[in-house]
């Protein structure tokens, strides 16, 4: 069950490894993104195949988006009984998922599990705890997610840790990504930066969005900066002074195949996305991540991420732009290899036959 676009790209290779093994699969796109730019494309650039069902929930508050999404949702799962459903990641539509499923005695798999920033004011916080209490399979991508499930009492034989699904994604685009094409339709030249802000902590309120909108417009005088901009954060950082001028430019969301090529040519990136955390340790990029916790911190660890607070956003583009991208352990995340859906796929298919659930290597 998927709805927001960081769940295409998590779902794409385990979908695609499922499909190896013989595994009869629907995609069920709740619809919680579901303009072209951010649902249509990725399944294009991603090869996903068509929905089984669109439920086109639509945007709301918490409360009505998620009333929306279990209505829809139990309906399907009412009318498929499937014998397994898998859910990704940490929005509306996987807290929906699993909740409908938990009532329904439908058994789930909660890809990414584990995750935790300790900051439940983060609505992907209280997600992940409820997807994670409630789930039968869970497959996580860091080490660190296991100790977490372990201090809240999952059974550590439900649990997984197969690498990163979305790092499988990006390992299959590879090849595709060349900035050069992007920057020239953006009319950027080889030195440039790229930011994405969607978090509400960082966009909803007037003045977050406008400290931060001040410490981006500042890294911009050292260098051009591109800012695919998240429908979420459009009108209150435009209110902030995020307007397309001088060394920044702000554009729509872009796909997937697009954003990446920009972020691989781009001597930093500048993000309060969970996703691109992940992406800019693999390929090896200044990451600053605006916010006071993260809980992916192996790409601290291991990668090139560091967390500032707006009135550091300078100083630390600086470095990163004098140091490169640096990673403390000089080891990249262990299993983030391109293979994590194949692992997922095999504990899944050995589960669909009714074999034990042993860990997986
Ligand atoms: C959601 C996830 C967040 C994830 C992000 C990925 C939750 C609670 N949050 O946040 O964890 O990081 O997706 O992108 O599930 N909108 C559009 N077009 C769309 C989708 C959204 O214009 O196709 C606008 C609407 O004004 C909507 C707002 O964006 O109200 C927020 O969308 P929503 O899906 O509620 O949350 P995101 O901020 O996208
Ligand atoms: N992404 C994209 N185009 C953009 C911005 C992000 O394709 O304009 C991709 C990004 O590479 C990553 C995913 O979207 O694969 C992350 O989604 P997002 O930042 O919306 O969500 P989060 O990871 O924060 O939940």
């Amino acid at each position: 069950m998927l709805g927001a676009r960081p769940n295409f790209v998590k779902a794409a290779p385990v979908v695609r490894a499922l499909a190896e093994q013989g595994v009869r699969q629907g995609i069920v796109h709740t619809g919680q993104h579901y303009d072209a730019l951010m649902s249509d494309v990725f399944f294009a650039d991603l090869g996903l195949p068509e929905p089984i069902a669109n439920l086109g929930v639509g945007s709301g508050s918490h409360a009505r988006q998620t009333a929306a999404l279990l209505t829809g949702l139990e309906d399907v799962v009412l009318a498929q009984r499937p014998a397994l459903v898998v859910v990704y990641g940490d929005v509306n539509s996987t807290l929906a998922a699993i909740l409908v499923c938990a009532k329904l005695h439908v058994p789930t798999a909660h890809v990414e599990a584990g995750l935790r920033s300790f900051d439940r004011e983060m609505p992907e916080e209280v997600n992940r705890i409820v997807t994670d209490a409630l789930s039968d399979i869970l497959f996580a991508t860091s080490p660190d997610a296991l100790s977490h499930l372990a201090a809240e009492g999952v059974d550590p034989a439900r649990v997984h840790l197969v690498g990163n699904p979305m790092i499988d994604s990006l390992f299959s685009a590879l090849d595709r990504l060349d900035p050069a094409p992007v920057r020239d339709r953006l009319g950027l030249g080889e030195r440039y930066g790229v930011a994405t802000l969607h978090r509400p902590a960082n966009v909803d309120d007037p003045a977050s969005a406008k400290e931060l909108v001040d410490a981006v417009r500042q890294v911009s005088e050292r260098l051009p900066i591109v800012v695919p901009l998240h429908p979420r954060g459009r009108t209150r950082l435009a209110e902030a002074g995020l307007v397309d001028g001088g060394n920044l430019s702000i554009v729509d969301p872009l796909g997937y195949v697009d954003f990446l090529s920009l972020v691989r040519g781009a001597a930093l990136v500048v993000t309060d996305s969970g996703g691109v955390q992940e992406e800019t340790t693999m390929l090896g990029v200044p990451c600053l991540t605006v916010r006071p916790n993260t809980e992916r911190p192996i790409t601290v660890s291991h990668g090139t991420n560091r967390l500032v607070t707006p009135a550091q956003l300078l100083a630390a583009a600086d470095r990163a732009l004098a140091d490169g991208a640096a990673t403390p352990s000089g080891e990249l995340p262990p299993l983030w290899d391109g293979k994590a859906g194949p692992r997922i796929a095999r504990v899944i298919e050995t589960w669909l036959r009714g074999g034990n659930l042993s860990p997986a290597a």
